[in-house]
């Protein structure tokens, strides 16, 4: 065979060298690894796994705030690279600070662990792999299931206030909005009913739920929302007055909201869903069945939400691991 003339053979190295390097972008987009640091930072889990016990034995709404900060950090830009985590600057607003982050919490767990996780191994253990460990250690000390996090995400440089609210469906959402969303971020409607959930934990403020309640005192001629129990509605009302003045007033998710169980789907089911997202997984026919069969079943719900935090969390592609969680490294 004929040897390739000089300036086609450079071309062939250069589309070569292009091929490779795409390769190397994909799988820091793709591959996790189950024992990345099995040799590099053995004790990362140990690490982690302590901060959150310890927070959690000061603070019981600490599990749901890193559960939600998790979720947060995967839906908006490059998936979960701990862009969540990053300060806004002088010149720009960080997701932290955009509408639907306002009452994110428990920042500071993820502070902890990395500190603890750097002492041990510096530079090596990414924020949006503690951040991803954070969570299910959150879920796992709650009583709920434990599973194995694939690590090796990498931590984004990019993280802008005006992209959360796209990004992240609001409490009015509706099936549709609710389904969109999920299936931009290639999950999918049993994803999207198993992740929900998560609001087997913690609590929501009155602005979140407003909408289904007190609409007589807005004008409107119906009163509270249909769907909602109407007992249920008045505690709602009580713990919500029209004249609130209580920034921190709410209500919990579900009515054993340190615990993680089925509850929220037997209260889904019973019209004590507190938001109206939660209520709208009672309108199609397909996500109604897995209500019925997670409240049926704790087990199921367990292996259900498992699989899907595993596909939430298979989403990244940062650039770093950065040295402080709240500011990328130095360029
Ligand atoms: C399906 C779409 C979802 C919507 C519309 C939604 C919306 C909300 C809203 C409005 C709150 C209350 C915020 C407040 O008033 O302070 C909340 C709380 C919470 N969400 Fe979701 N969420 C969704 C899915 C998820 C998912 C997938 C997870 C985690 C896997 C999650 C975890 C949580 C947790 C744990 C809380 C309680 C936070 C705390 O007590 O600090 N949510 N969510």
């Amino acid at each position: 065979m004929a040897a390739a003339p000089p300036a086609a053979e450079a071309a062939l190295l250069l589309l070569l060298a292009l091929l490779a390097l795409a390769a190397v972008a994909l799988r820091r987009g793709d591959a996790l690894s189950l024992d990345l640091y099995d040799v590099t930072c053995p004790e990362v889990e140990a690490a982690v796994t302590a901060a959150v016990r310890q927070a959690m034995a000061n603070d019981r709404t600490v599990a749901a705030g890193l559960l939600r900060m998790h979720f947060h950090d995967c839906f908006v830009r490059q998936g979960c690279d701990g862009s969540v985590l990053l300060d806004s600057t002088a010149t720009v607003t960080a997701e932290k600070d955009g509408p639907p982050n306002a009452s994110l919490h428990a920042f500071y767990v993820i502070d902890n662990a990395k500190r603890a996780v750097e002492a041990l191994c510096p530079g090596v253990v990414s924020c949006a792999d503690i951040l991803a460990l954070a969570a299910r250690d959150a879920v796992a000390l709650s009583g709920g299931p434990w599973w194995v996090v694939p690590v090796g995400r990498r931590d984004g440089r990019v993280s802008l206030a005006n992209e959360t609210t796209a990004a992240l469906p609001g409490p009015t959402a509706s099936f549709d909005q609710l389904k969109q969303a999920f299936h931009g971020r290639g999950l999918s409607t049993k994803d999207l009913v198993a992740l929900s959930g998560a609001h087997t934990l913690g609590f929501a403020h009155c602005s979140s739920f407003q909408n289904r309640i007190l609409r007589a005192q807005q004008g409107v001629a119906a009163a509270d929302d249909p769907s909602l129990s109407p007992s249920f509605a008045a505690a709602l009302r009580r713990a919500c007055p029209a004249n609130n003045t209580v920034r921190a007033a709410g209500s919990a998710l579900d009515a054993t909201s340190a615990a993680f169980d089925n509850t929220y789907y037997r209260m889904l089911q019973a019209g004590r869903g507190l938001l109206s997202s939660d209520e709208a997984l009672l309108t199609h026919p397909k996500t109604r069945a897995f209500v019925a069969l997670y409240a049926a079943s704790q087990e199921a719900f367990f292996r259900a939400f498992t699989k899907s935090m595993l596909r939430m969390a298979g989403l990244n592609g940062g650039q770093e691991v950065r040295a402080n969680c709240r500011r990328v490294n130095p360029s």
